[in-house]
């Protein structure tokens, strides 16, 4: 777990330790540990029902943990009311006040502060100014559109200036293209406030872009927290590894450190996991690892392919390739699209395919672990 803990000397502003949830038998969160950095952008990414929205509940306190401990800013929180905790949310749905405007919206947790209602209108204003609607502050949610009410969202949860913004899926419910903008705004803006965020995605895309750090959980735990190159080059699990991009998976058999077995052939892989010799293990690559070549002869970590079909997209091109010697299901190859002129790569077209040794990741089946 050493690479949990903060680099030497930086105290975590948000650390939890073992927390777990029940919901009467069930499990939805194991043993949940990590710490997180003040200023760090954070997202917790995995599938639906995985615990992301329980675990962000729980830190903020809307939901109590089954055991636990969670320290902010050198304060124990696991058992305080959320009202007694210092952080701003923001929710799928928006959760504005429907007979609010949006600078009431902004305002409403600023009222018995002991502002004047004139610094709370320069401060609502300032805010929406902020999150780019100023234009928008006398209407109501309902003559706002989705990103416009998301937008009052964020800057009613930052209004109070909270040590801490959780995000849960806040851009799940918008059309593609306004995501996007509203994706690189609020980078910019975590940025710029250096408040420290959590945001729940299931989305690996907005994960990988966004996050200076990424969680990648699964029934419950914590299978992997790194930062989004990390995460993609080199996952710890196979879990990860299917989750976050696409990639090619077949079964070999483990022979030594940097040796394994698939079918009859010995291939050369990554050699920084050992396990006990036999052991069935998993074998992956990235489908832009895979090297196509002028068909030549086979052997070690060259196999021959079919090109079963050309897939265009853009300046990539997705080709599914039939390799029987490695995988009885077809393995996917991403090629810009110079290379398939230059290399004549056609439905039927018979290729050679390498795998380099150094792009080969093997994983343990699902519950075994490596050694
Ligand atoms: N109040 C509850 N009572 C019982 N079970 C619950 C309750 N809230 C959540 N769960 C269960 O806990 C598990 C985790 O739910 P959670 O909402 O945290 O998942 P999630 O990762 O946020 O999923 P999604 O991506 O679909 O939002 C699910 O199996 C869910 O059914
Ligand atoms: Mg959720």
């Amino acid at each position: 777990m050493s690479r949990l803990k903060p680099p030497d000397g930086e105290a975590p502003y948000l650390t939890l330790a073992g927390v777990s949830k029940n919901y009467g038998a069930i499990r939805v969160l194991d043993e949940v540990s990590f710490s997180i950095r003040k200023g760090e952008f954070v997202c917790f990414l995995g599938p639906s029902g995985c615990g992301k929205t329980t675990l962000l509940r729980v830190i903020a306190g809307l939901e109590s943990q089954s055991a636990g401990d969670i320290q902010q800013d050198g304060r124990e929180i696991a058992r305080l009311p959320a009202s007694e905790r210092d952080f701003g949310i923001v929710f799928q749905s928006y959760a504005l006040f429907p007979n609010l405007t949006a600078t009431e919206n902004v305002g409403f947790g600023l009222k018995g502060r002991g502002l004047s209602r004139t610094d709370i209108a320069r401060r609502c204003a300032e805010l929406l100014e902020l999150v780019g609607i100023a234009e928008h502050a006398a209407k109501y949610p309902s003559q706002l559109s989705g990103g416009q009410q998301q937008r009052v969202a964020i800057a009613r949860a930052i209004a109070m200036q909270p040590g801490l913004l959780l995000l849960d899926e806040p851009l799940s419910a918008l059309d593609a293209r306004v995501r996007a903008r509203l994706r690189e705004e609020m980078r910019d803006l975590q940025r710029k406030l250096g408040i420290t965020t959590i945001m729940v995605t299931h989305d690996q895309d907005e994960a990988l872009s966004m996050a200076d750090r990424v969680i990648v959980m699964n029934r419950g735990r914590v299978e992997q927290f790194d930062t989004p190159s990390t995460i993609y080059r080199d996952p710890s699990t196979a879990f990860v590894a299917h989750f976050v991009g696409d990639i090619n998976t077949t079964q070999a058999v483990f022979q030594d450190r940097g040796q394994v077995q698939v079918g009859d052939r010995l291939i050369a892989c990554r050699s920084d996991r050992s396990y006990l010799a036999s052991t069935t293990v998993l074998v992956s690559i990235r489908p832009e690892e895979v090297v196509l070549r002028p068909r030549a002869a086979s052997g070690g970590n060259v196999f021959s392919a079919t090109v079963e079909t050309v897939e265009f997209s853009g300046i990539l091109s997705r080709i599914r390739l039939s390799v029987p010697d490695f995988s009885q299901r077809p393995i996917h190859a991403c090629v810009l699209g110079n290379q398939i002129e230059a290399l004549n790569i056609r439905e039927g077209e018979e290729l050679s395919v390498a795998l380099p040794a150094e792009k080969l990741m093997l994983f343990s089946v699902e519950g075994d672990a490596a050694c």
